[in-house]
């Protein structure tokens, strides 16, 4: 059995569909260990609680960044986390972090790699004017939204979009991407050769 932890910031519907496809058997021999936050007032934790899981707040408002990574990687490893998925978490980790756990961290960032990193990449994919967007899951390296690509889904942009209606259907490709990236890596039937994720 593979131990998932979940770090998240707010709203927590990657999260959600994580645990959904666990508790259909989508992904199998797995089950979420823990679920952090960084925000006390995370949607996404009071889900998670409510569902009966682990759900730990480690605030990192105040807190100095090395203090707050290590308080993060304690709970990660106090929980046995095998993997560890970003759903939402709106923290940089620092290259400390990411070495703790090497080819172990998943991130999805709502923009097809690497076109629109960092904040806001609707906003940025709608305004540049794309035709076609979408979703990337990654490995988590020490550069933001960086590492080699696992799963990437397109999304059409369309001439009645705005910014919230993409923002809606590249989610939902989202919640399909996650799923589909935990199994391909808790498989682990594939290398990573550069930047490059095959499938052997
Ligand atoms: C998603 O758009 C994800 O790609 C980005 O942050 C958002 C989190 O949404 N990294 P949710 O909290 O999973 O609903």
């Amino acid at each position: 059995m593979k131990n998932l932890g979940i770090l998240l910031s707010g709203r927590g519907s990657n999260f959600v569909a994580i645990a959904d496809s666990l508790a259909a058997g989508c992904i199998p021999n797995a089950r979420i260990a823990v679920v952090i936050s960084n925000r006390a007032d995370a949607p996404g934790l009071e889900i998670a609680r409510q569902r009966g899981l682990n759900a730990l707040v480690i605030p990192s408002k105040g807190t100095p960044r090395e203090e707050h990574d290590r308080a993060v990687v304690s709970a990660l490893h106090q929980n046995k986390v095998d993997l560890i998925c970003l759903a939402g978490y709106m923290r940089l980790l620092s290259p400390w972090f990411v070495q703790q756990f090497p080819g172990k961290i998943l991130n999805i960032h709502p923009s097809l790699l690497p076109a629109f990193p960092g904040l806001e990449a609707h906003e940025q994919a709608f305004a540049y004017g794309v035709k076609v967007t979408g979703c990337t899951v990654h490995f988590v390296d020490e550069e933001l939204d960086h590492g080699a690509i696992i799963v990437q889904k397109s999304v059409p942009v369309l001439d009645s979009d705005d910014e919230h209606t993409l923002a809606a259907r590249i989610l939902e490709q989202e919640h399909i991407a996650y799923t589909e990236a935990i199994k391909i890596v808790l498989e682990g039937k594939f290398e990573v050769l550069g930047r490059r994720m095959v499938r052997k």
